[in-house]
């Protein structure tokens, strides 16, 4: 068996490069037999061939790009040794445009499988340096086999996207590929984890594989995804953008909330890839990663004081979430986008959980359309891979306005009620402070299927704030009084003593218990254990019809 050396180099910019001439570099292979040495010379000629994609040339361009080549991100994604690689040899079948005369083994896509610590996944990595890694026919079935197998033994894909988009002298035939693969994305959803890294260009239709899957990272001023380029934008609306300013990493993770990962460099976004990997299970019927766990002499911050004395007055929930969850595995997904709203994955006592919060340090952690969508995308995949989540709620209801309005706050909104309420996972819920009119029912509310529900005794579980709420319902007597602040203070009062604190809804059992902060810890250990065999189903269906 030829012996393929692969050996790290790390460049000036902290990349680490295979060299082409390193990669190739193997052990001739003799065997005894002087008449069948030359199919087994053939073979490493092919296997060398194979290995070099489109040629030094364009893999040196790559890298003075800062970029990796395709083998070169699956060397460093997978465990060592053990990719197995399928389709090597496979070649395009297309005859026009010259192409007949232009052959590269593997035809401009690497795929196969491998462990990430140890457990099995299935990879597609594109070579930017056959044909500027564009989308054949061929290079589509290779893809489509990858997620076929991933399918059938309950694996996650993970495909790495460095495209030109479809094989132009390809045509049809090239679009046709690209459907294929779509339509295994849909089907592969929620079956398997589907995760996407965008490490080079990917525009035109192209980009809705990545978007059908549920996890996206780029890579900073590296990688771009837009459905129409700078010079189309330029005809048809007169704006002038970059590439990297209409579709690059950072414009996908601030305004559009495409990507959930901006990465700043290849090494960095493979890491993450596999920070991901380590919180998800293998496939719909797996159960969540546990690792082992020894409680220990965490270092956690005091959370009884962590909530101000002015209930106006902004906190960091990521506070509270480390504060809560096993140490240092808080994993924040779509951190840039809606931060308003807080999800991301971690550890409680070695389990995975996910976790939506409602983040008082932005925009007083109001829901809003974009909120509301990131929150209800998030929970969907948990729901759809067995991931516990637990919510922690502090919020002063839904934004208003008219641009709220006219962009669908309603439609949005519910999308987050409907995932919460479909979702058959244990659900925890801590209501740290606000918990205000609808968007009360919506954050997991125990009337909307929430297995356990904590408050703190600084929760606010009320129609709206007192402020407002005195406002409305003693309009009469506060325009009557003489001092008609003195008035409107006495009936704020009022109602707070009333309404503005968690025992009106712990009298009725929507709230299960009033715990000090410091024990949230100890109560969600427990609670998640007690619902570690939750049994639940959703009325026969052929499927909901969630808001779109
Ligand atoms: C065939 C392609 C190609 C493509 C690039 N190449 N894109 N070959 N089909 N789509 C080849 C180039 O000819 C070149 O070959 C090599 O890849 C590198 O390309 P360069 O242009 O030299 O690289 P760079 O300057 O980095 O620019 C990269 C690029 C640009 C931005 C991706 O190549 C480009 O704009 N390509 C076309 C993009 C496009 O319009 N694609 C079709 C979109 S429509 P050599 O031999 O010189 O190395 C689409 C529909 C999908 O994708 C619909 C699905 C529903």
């Amino acid at each position: 068996m030829a012996v393929f050396r692969v050996p790290k180099i790390q460049s000036s910019d902290n990349n680490f490069y295979l060299w082409p001439s390193e990669v190739c570099i193997m052990t001739k292979l003799k065997i005894k037999s002087e008449a069948l040495q030359p199919k087994f010379d053939e073979l490493e000629r092919k296997n060398q061939e194979s290995l070099l994609g489109g040629g030094e040339q364009r893999i040196e361009q790559q890298h003075k790009r800062g970029k990796l080549t395709a083998r070169e991100r699956i060397h460093l994604l997978l465990d060592e040794g053990s990719f197995e690689e399928l389709g090597k040899f496979v070649m395009h079948r297309a005859k026009d445009f010259g192409l007949d005369k232009e052959h590269y083994l593997g035809d401009g896509v690497i795929t196969g499988y491998g462990t990430i610590r140890g457990r099995l996944v299935y990879v597609f990595s594109q070579d930017f340096t056959v044909f500027g890694g564009s989308l054949s026919e061929t290079h589509a079935e290779k893809i489509v086999k990858i997620m076929e197998l991933a399918m059938k033994n309950g694996a996650p894909v993970i495909g790495l996207n460095d495209s030109g988009g479809a094989r132009i002298q390809e045509g049809v035939v090239s679009l046709g590929g690209y459907a294929d693969i779509f339509y295994r994305n849909v089907m592969a959803s929620g079956v398997v984890p589907q995760i996407s890294a965008i490490m080079g260009p990917c525009a035109g239709g192209a980009v809705y594989s990545p978007a059908i899957t549920d996890f996206i990272f780029m890579v900073e001023n590296t990688s771009f995804m837009f459905v129409t380029g700078p010079n189309v934008v330029k005809t048809v609306t007169h704006e002038n953008v970059t590439a990297e300013e209409l579709g690059g990493a950072s414009a996908h993770s601030t305004k559009s909330g495409v990507t959930h990962f901006a990465c700043a460099n290849e090494a960095e976004c493979i890491t993450q890839i596999k920070q991901l990997f380590s919180y998800i299970p293998q496939n719909c019927e797996d159960s969540v990663p546990n690792l082992p766990y020894t409680p220990g002499n965490e270092n956690r911050p005091a959370l009884n004081e962590i909530i101000p004395a002015n209930p106006n007055q902004p906190y960091d929930m990521r506070e509270v979430i480390t504060g809560v969850v096993d140490e240092n595995t808080f994993f924040e997904v779509h951190k840039n986008f809606a931060e308003n709203i807080v999800v991301g994955f971690a550890r409680i006592a070695g389990r995975s959980i996910g976790i939506v919060g409602n983040q008082p340090a932005a925009l007083a952690g109001v829901l809003d359309i974009d909120a509301s969508v990131k929150g209800a995308r998030f929970v969907r995949f948990c729901d759809c891979f067995n991931i516990p989540l637990l919510v922690f709620e502090d919020v002063p209801g839904f934004l208003p306005g008219t641009d709220q309005e006219w962009n669908a706050i309603i439609t949005n909104g519910a999308k987050l009620l409907y995932a919460f309420s479909e979702a058959t996972v244990p659900r925890v819920t801590v209501i740290t402070r606000k918990a205000y009119g609808g968007a009360y029912d919506v954050m997991n509310s125990k009337h909307i299927g929430a297995d356990l529900n904590y408050a703190w005794p600084t929760a606010e579980i009320a129609v709206m704030g007192a402020k407002g709420a005195a406002e409305i319902i003693f309009k009469k007597e506060i325009s009557e009084a003489t001092d008609k602040e003195a008035k409107l203070n006495e009936k704020v009062e009022e109602y707070t003593k009333k309404f503005a604190n968690p025992y009106r809804a712990a009298h009725r059992g929507y709230v299960d218990e009033v715990i000090y902060p410091d024990q949230t810890r100890e109560k969600l250990i427990r609670a998640f254990a007690m619902l570690e065999n939750k049994a639940a189903k959703l009325p026969k269906k052929k499927h909901g019809n969630i808001p779109l």
